[in-house]
Formats: C-alpha cells, sequence, structure tokens
C-alpha cells in the first residue's frame, strides 16, 4: 500500500510540474513576442518620423533611446539592398535570412528560434516602407539563454522536490500504518494465544481503539458460542460415556452374581431377560445419540407426507390409556387444524416423548390437555399441558439440553436418560418448526408451532376425544 500511495503521489506531482513549467515556458514566450513586437513597433515609428537618409543621425539616437531600456536585445535595420542603417553590436541577424524561413516570420507575430555560436535567441522581423517609399527591414532578437536556464533549473528544483514529497508520502503512510497496526497487532498476539482450555478469555472493549470495539464485540461473541458448544460437547462427550458405563456396569455385576454360584435354568432365564432389558435400553441410547448426531450434521431429512395431526393425537392417546389408566390420568384433545406436511414417524415421535413426559408428571387424577390450533393458512399450533409441580425458572432454558435432567436421583433409579427432548427438538426444528415451554403452578406447557408448508388440502378436521 505505501508504494502504491508513492506510486500515485509521484505521478500526481510530476504532473503538476509539467504544467507549471509549461505554463511558465508560455508566459515567457508571450513576453518576449510582445516585447519584440513593441520594439520593432517604436523602430518603425522613428523610422517613419525621421528620413534614414537626411536625419540619420536622430533617428540612431532614438533607437538608442528605445533600446535602453530592453536588455539583451540585437537589432538590425537594413534598406532594400542591404546597406545596414543601424545594428547592434553582436551576431549578425542578417545571417537568420538564410538560416530561417524568413518569410513566415516576417508577418507580425511571429517568431523564430535561432540558435547561434552556443547562444539561443528568438528572432522576429518586419519590413517597412517610409513615405518616400523606401523599405527597411528590422530584424530583431532577444537572448533565451537565461530563460532556458532558468526553466532547467525550475525543472530540476520541482524533480528534487517531487523526490522529497514521495520519500515523505512513503515514510508517513508506513508511520501511519504502523500506527493503526499496532492495536490489529496486539489482537493478532491474543487471538493466537486463544486454544481449546482458553475459551473462557473475553478481550476487555476497553484496551482496543473505537474503531475496533463492534470487531471485538464480534470477536467475543464468537468466542461465547464457540465456548459453548465446545463446553456442550465435552459435557455430551462425559454424558455418553456416563450413559454407557451404567448399563455395561449393571450387566457385569449381574454376569458375576449369576456365575459366583450355580444357579437353576429358570434363574439364568431371569439373568437373561433382565440383561435383555439393559440391552435395549442400551441400544435405544445408541438410536437416540446416533439420531441427534443426525440433526446436529443437518442429515435429518423428513420424508414428507400429509399428516393429520388430530388423527395422530387420537392413536397415541389410545397407544397411552394404558399407562395414563394406572394413575387414573385423562387425556383430552381439543381443537382442529389443516393437514400438515412432515415425517409421520418423526413427528409420531416428538409427540409420543412430549405425551410420556406428561404422563410421567401428571399427579394422579390428573388431566393432560392437547390444544391444536391453526393459527393462519400457514401456520399450525400444538400445546400439550400437564397440571403437575412447577418447574424452577432457572431449569427452562436448558430443557432442551441433552442429557439435562431436573431431578438427577431419577436417572440412578433407572428412569429417563434425559434426551427426550432433545430429540423432540430436533425433530421441530427439522420441520422449520420452534418448540417452547412454560411452567407455573397450574401446568406446564410444551408449545409446538409448525408451519403447514404446503397446503393440500383444506380440510378442517373436529376433535374427537
Ligand atoms: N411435562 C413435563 N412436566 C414436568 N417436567 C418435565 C416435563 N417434561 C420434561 N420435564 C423435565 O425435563 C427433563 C428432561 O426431559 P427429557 O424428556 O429430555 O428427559 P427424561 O424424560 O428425563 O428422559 P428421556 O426422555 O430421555 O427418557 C426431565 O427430566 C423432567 O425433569
Ligand atoms: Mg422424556
Amino acid at each position: 500500500m505505501p508504494l502504491i500511495v508513492c506510486f500515485f503521489t509521484c505521478i500526481l506531482l510530476y504532473g503538476l510540474s509539467h504544467f507549471i513549467e509549461r505554463s511558465f515556458e508560455k508566459y515567457s514566450v508571450a513576453q518576449n513576442i510582445a516585447e519584440l513586437h513593441s520594439v520593432i513597433e517604436s523602430i518603425e515609428r522613428e523610422i517613419s518620423y525621421y528620413d534614414p537618409q537626411e536625419d540619420r543621425e536622430n533617428l540612431i539616437q532614438n533607437i538608442l533611446l528605445i533600446l535602453a531600456s530592453h536588455n539583451r536585445l540585437l537589432v538590425c535595420i537594413v534598406d532594400e539592398q542591404n546597406n545596414i542603417l543601424y545594428k547592434t553590436r553582436g551576431p549578425n541577424l542578417l545571417l537568420t535570412r538564410n538560416k530561417l524561413n524568413y518569410h513566415s516570420i516576417i508577418s507580425k507575430q511571429k517568431t523564430a528560434i535561432w540558435n547561434y555560436n552556443h547562444h539561443s535567441y528568438r528572432v522576429a522581423a518586419s519590413d517597412f516602407l517610409t513615405l518616400k517609399g523606401k523599405k527597411y527591414t528590422t530584424f530583431i532578437a532577444i537572448e533565451r539563454d537565461y530563460q532556458i536556464e532558468f526553466i532547467n533549473r525550475l525543472h530540476d528544483g520541482l524533480i528534487l522536490l517531487i523526490f522529497i514529497a514521495c520519500l515523505l508520502t512513503l515514510f508517513g503512510t508506513l508511520l501511519t500504518i504502523y500506527i493503526t497496526q499496532k492495536p490489529i497487532n496486539r489482537l493478532i498476539k491474543i487471538i493466537e494465544s486463544v486454544n481449546s482450555k482458553s475459551l473462557n478469555y473475553r478481550i476487555p472493549i476497553n484496551t482496543v481503539p473505537v474503531k475496533y470495539i463492534s470487531l471485538i464485540k464480534a470477536f467475543n461473541n464468537m468466542l461465547s458460542r464457540m465456548e459453548f458448544v465446545f463446553q456442550r460437547q465435552s459435557n455430551f462427550t462425559a454424558d455418553i460415556a456416563h450413559e454407557m458405563r451404567t448399563p455395561i456396569t449393571n450387566l457385569t455385576t449381574q454376569t458375576q452374581i449369576a456365575l459366583n454360584n450355580a444357579r437353576t435354568t429358570s434363574e439364568y432365564k431371569e439373568v437373561l431377560y433382565s440383561h435383555l432389558e439393559e440391552f435395549e435400553r442400551l441400544s435405544q441410547t445408541i438410536t437416540d445419540m446416533l439420531f441427534l448426531a443426525h440433526a446436529d450434521n443437518k442429515l435429518l431429512k423428513p420424508e414428507l407426507s400429509d399428516i393429520d395431526i388430530v388423527k395422530m393425537f387420537t392413536a397415541m392417546f389410545d397407544y397411552f390409556e394404558f399407562i395414563a389408566e394406572e394413575k387414573n390420568i385423562k387425556l383430552e384433545l381439543k381443537g382442529h387444524c389443516h393437514l400438515m406436511q412432515g415425517d409421520k414417524l418423526m413427528i409420531n415421535r416428538a409427540i409420543g416423548n412430549l405425551l410420556s413426559n406428561a404422563i410421567e408428571h401428571t399427579p394422579i387424577d390428573g388431566t393432560i390437555t392437547v390444544n391444536v390450533n391453526q393459527i393462519n393458512q400457514k401456520t399450525i399450533k400444538i400445546v400439550i399441558a400437564n397440571p403437575g409441580k412447577e418447574i424452577n425458572k432457572k431449569h427452562l432454558p436448558h430443557l432442551f439440553d441433552r442429557f439435562y435432567r431436573i431431578d438427577e436421583s431419577r436417572h440412578r433409579n433407572g428412569q429417563g436418560a434425559g434426551i427426550g427432548l432433545a430429540i423432540v427438538k430436533s425433530i421441530v426444528e427439522a420441520h422449520n418448526g420452534t418448540i417452547t415451554v412454560e411452567s407455573d403452578k397450574a401446568s406446564t406447557r410444551f408449545t409446538m408451532i409448525f408451519p403447514i408448508s404446503q397446503i393440500k388440502i383444506s380440510k378442517f378436521y373436529q376433535t374427537k376425544k
């Protein structure tokens, strides 16, 4: 960048200096031409006043007076026979007749350059007829050496100036970059030092220049997100290990006990049934983990078909009826909605998880209410509400996290692993929907909102139960 700035400064200054030089040259040429012609006019006025033959002395006297106020001028006045009427000392201007295109400069305002004896002159010439009809030609030249010298010096001076200006620009740009880069370099060092063990580090906003504050805020936010994901990932790994270890320990212990003494066939059968239960639980956990891993990698691809949500709930109620009856729990379905598009198996699984949770947390004789509603032509809202203990507000944001259980001891008693709601959330999100939870003394409510995506049949279904 400094070189680019320097290059353009150089071009700009060079163009400027060229313009200054040319302007000065034009101005001095115009001045010379004006001076030459004004002297020619004055001399011709004198010749018309004093007859060159009769009053030659007075004429010469006046010409000398005219020339006295002009420096570096050469004059030569000749008649038609080339007899010199007057000539200043120095180079003979009559020589220009042969060298220059005499006729082209004889007209007024025209001049020519004449180089003679290492000097340069600007030459003008003019023919003049006296009253008696005699023709005189005036040659006049002004020396240009000082002008050329001045322009050359000006040129050298400007080049030196350009060189210095470019150096200063280069230095200034480098200095600016260094000053502005300094905090960035510091940030780079800090960023380089961040690793998986220091993801909790945040760059203090007050130590960075104002213009970088939004960048640092974004970076700190990114660190927060990374820390969260990293933390979740490492908890997840620990939880999986724990989840696998418990049933395997159970299996090992049971096997060891079974092997310690001789057993009857029915006792071995009992042990094997117990093993089968553990294996099934283990297999279910692994399937769930794989399902969540698929969801994480955005590999959940719902196989879309039209789903009649009301019908699905009705079927689910039949399925859970038996368990619900154990606690004398009533299941109620209200509302109606369009058919929605979704993956039947996935939606079924999500609803099943939510209902099994609801039944588990509803006290004896309670009523679970499912409300299905069409919010608008494009959206369906499903609320599953169950009475029971209010969930503390601090748990609510984590309820959909994997392996999150409010009551840890519950799991030790061989109940839920804490991934049911995580699976529900993955399914809902795979259908571009949302799920939220609210809880108060009256009930705990899970609200799912699904887009219908494509309305194929605009038919409303009435509640059956
Ligand atoms: N309807 C509900 N009422 C009250 N608490 C609930 C309800 N649903 C879930 N919870 C709480 O949320 C936690 C997480 O639920 P989740 O379904 O993810 O796990 P789980 O039921 O414990 O185990 P899993 O579903 O894996 O067998 C539960 O441990 C429970 O404390
Ligand atoms: Mg559950």
